[in-house]
């Protein structure tokens, strides 16, 4: 096999997974797609990829367009990952959603949640904030566009190093058990968040609003006009002031988001009180009753 993958050969692939995701791969990153389709290609005993994309359009809906796709993803993902912004959500963002409730309902959608990780933070900080929550009826929502990425999340099982990384040793210790080499999560913290495979551009399994979407990591790799349609998407399940965490260096500038930057919280954004004009009856009505 070449190092590098012919260049219509890497445009097909990553035309492949723009039809999927929604995700681009610059010129500079396309050096990547033939490492990270290797371990797919000889488990599938396919000699180039060339063969793979042959096999592909052969079946074209089938699931080894789906395992490409997936294998040219990042699913990097890791508990309590970028430290700070869990503690702004903990200490700043929920106390601030719980006193603006009107009923004792907590709904959170993790988009392109990758394995889990995130979503089961937010279920152990939710467990580790007490009392607080006590009679309070409780949803996270996960979702990510990969299958396979949900199936691993919905199993709540880790390896050593995944939990090397970031995890606190007492979170550790109350909610995980050690089945030999690997880290089996708890049904208890599990079973507060439910899953779903969905595409971020167009979330079939999504319903309802939310009052706090993560959307971290996920919009970096869209080129701007997805990035629009990704953020429209995500304010058709918000509220008025319902937050918006992105990743650590992501932003809104420039993308007429109808999410606006919490000023004094770093990544946090917040959904403005005006009407959203692709929704005008639903936001005229919340806004007059806010
Ligand atoms: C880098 S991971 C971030 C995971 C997690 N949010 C975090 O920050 O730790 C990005 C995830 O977004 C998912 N993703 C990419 N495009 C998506 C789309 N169109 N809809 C939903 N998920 C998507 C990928 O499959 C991947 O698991």
């Amino acid at each position: 096999m070449t190092a590098a993958a012919p260049h219509h050969t890497a445009e097909k692939l990553c035309r492949l997974l723009s039809d999927m995701t929604g995700q681009t791969v610059s010129e500079g990153r396309r050096w990547r797609i033939e490492s990270s389709l290797r371990p797919l290609l000889r488990a599938r005993g396919l000699t180039s990829l060339d063969a793979l994309i042959a096999a592909i359009e052969r079946d074209p809906g089938g699931p080894l367009a789906a395992q490409a796709v997936d294998a040219m993803l990042n699913h990097e993902s890791s508990f309590f990952r970028d430290i700070g912004v869990f503690r702004t959500i903990e200490q700043s963002v929920l106390p601030r959603i719980r006193d603006a409730a009107r009923e004792k309902l907590l709904r959170i959608w993790c988009a392109g949640a990758s394995t889990g990780q995130e979503a089961y933070s937010l279920a152990m900080m939710l467990k580790r904030m007490g009392p607080m929550w006590d009679d309070w009826r409780i949803s996270i929502h996960a979702t990510d566009v990969s299958p396979a990425a949900i199936e691993t999340a919905r199993r709540g099982r880790y390896t050593q190093m995944d939990m090397q990384r970031g995890l606190p040793i007492n979170e550790l210790l109350r909610w995980f058990t050690a089945v030999g080499d690997d880290w089996q999560l708890s049904d208890e913290i599990r079973e507060m968040v439910s899953f779903s495979a969905d595409n971020l551009l167009d979330p079939r399994r999504v319903s309802g609003l939310f009052d706090l979407i993560l959307c971290r990591n996920v919009l970096f790799y869209f080129p701007e006009e997805t990035k629009r349609a990704a953020c429209a998407r995500l304010a058709a399940f918000a509220r008025p002031g319902t937050y918006l965490v992105l990743g650590a260096g992501e932003m809104l500038t420039g993308l007429g988001s109808r999410f606006v930057s919490c000023r004094d919280l770093n990544c946090i954004y917040i959904a403005d009180r005006r009407s959203d004009p692709t929704r005008p009856d639903r936001y005229a009505s919340e806004t007059l009753a806010s």
